[in-house]
């Protein structure tokens, strides 16, 4: 891709693998490319920065920086830092591979949850022929998603494929075939009564943070179901155990957690009813997210309008 000359910073956490400044040099040969702890750079001299969790501060410090492109989905690691310019636009990661694996995901742990799988594992490790218990019928395990944008409304799709009752709650009404679309505050305790198996996948907002809580679980049906691949701070976690142990919800698929990596001596570890995954529900692919980042910086010096740009007020 032809560029005029500029400068780029690669910002990515350390033990990320994969081609990430190979991806970005063979996609802008013309560019200056540096890495964020790795290259010595003047931080006048920066021009465009990418990255997924920058320390608070280094945006700031970037005092050229024309726009910042985030290397995931979520952009609440970038928006947190107090600092940051907010004349500076920023854009997010949309990827349509990424959402496809996180549909994959969420379609195979709503699988296993519907299925009752986890019994079944459990009498296989103790050699026991058990045909319970009776497995649901599809149209009664209805599965709410919260967060109908574009990871949300894929999950919505392939589950509603399969014939779940499928449902998603938005701040704003979509409009999505099959799909019941609730809005807003004032329709989550409807949503939240006809989800059996409720998924989250929200941006992290002041407005979204623990908003998975012992409320929003009361309100669910018994024997429902919480999977939470969107961020660990919707959830609070002792609350959503409590839910577990009393009965009330029957079990939970995590990917995300308060504090990552997930502590050792952490109980949802053990917890018979949970289940657990390292934040892998899909991963940012180094090449999709180099081609994303440089069609963004060619548009950005064409002086045509960002795709995919982030309301810094609402925070994604
Ligand atoms: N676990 C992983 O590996 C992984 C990977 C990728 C992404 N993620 C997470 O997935 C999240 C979702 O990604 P996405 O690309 O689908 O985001 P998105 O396109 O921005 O969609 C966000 C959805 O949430 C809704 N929403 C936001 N605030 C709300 C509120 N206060 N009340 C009701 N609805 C609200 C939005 O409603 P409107 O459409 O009406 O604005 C929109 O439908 C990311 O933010 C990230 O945290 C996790």
């Amino acid at each position: 891709m032809r560029l005029l000359p500029m400068t780029l910073l690669l910002d990515i956490p350390p033990g990320w693998t994969g081609p990430w400044a190979e991806s970005l040099r063979e996609l802008m040969p013309d560019a200056t490319i540096l890495v964020n702890g790795q290259d010595e750079f003047v931080s006048e001299a920066v021009d465009y920065l990418a990255t997924f969790r920058p320390k608070p501060g280094l945006i700031k410090s970037l005092a050229n920086v024309k726009a910042v492109f985030s290397l995931g989905a979520g952009v609440d690691g970038i928006v947190s830092d107090p600092d940051y310019p907010k004349t500076v636009p920023l854009v997010r990661f949309v990827d349509h591979t990424l959402a496809r694996e996180m549909a994959q995901y969420v379609v195979m742990h709503v699988l296993i949850h519907h299925r009752s799988q986890r019994h079944f594992d459990a009498y296989q490790a103790v050699n026991k022929w058990r045909q319970r218990p009776i497995l649901r019928r599809t149209e009664d395990t209805r599965v709410g998603i919260l967060g109908l944008g574009e990871i949300g409304t894929m999950c919505a799709e392939r589950l509603r494929d399969l014939d779940f009752p499928v449902t998603g709650w938005s701040r704003t009404r979509k409009s999505v075939a099959g799909v019941e679309s609730f809005a807003g505050a004032g329709e989550l305790a409807p949503f939240l009564a006809r989800s059996d198996i409720l998924v989250c996948l929200l941006p992290l907002t002041g407005e979204t943070r623990a908003i998975l809580n012992a409320k929003t679980f009361a309100l669910m049906p018994k024997g429902g179901f919480v999977i939470n691949v969107a961020r660990g701070g919707h959830l609070v976690e002792d609350d959503l155990v409590a839910a577990i142990d009393s009965g009330h919800l029957a079990g939970a698929t995590l990917d995300v957690f308060q504090t990552e990596p997930l502590p050792a001596s952490s109980p949802l570890w053990n917890h018979p009813k949970i289940t657990v995954t390292p934040h892998v529900a899909a991963i940012t692919d180094p090449r999709a997210a180099a081609s994303s980042v440089a069609a963004g910086i060619a548009a950005h010096q064409r002086g045509d309008t960002l795709e995919n740009l982030v309301d810094l007020k609402r925070g994604y």
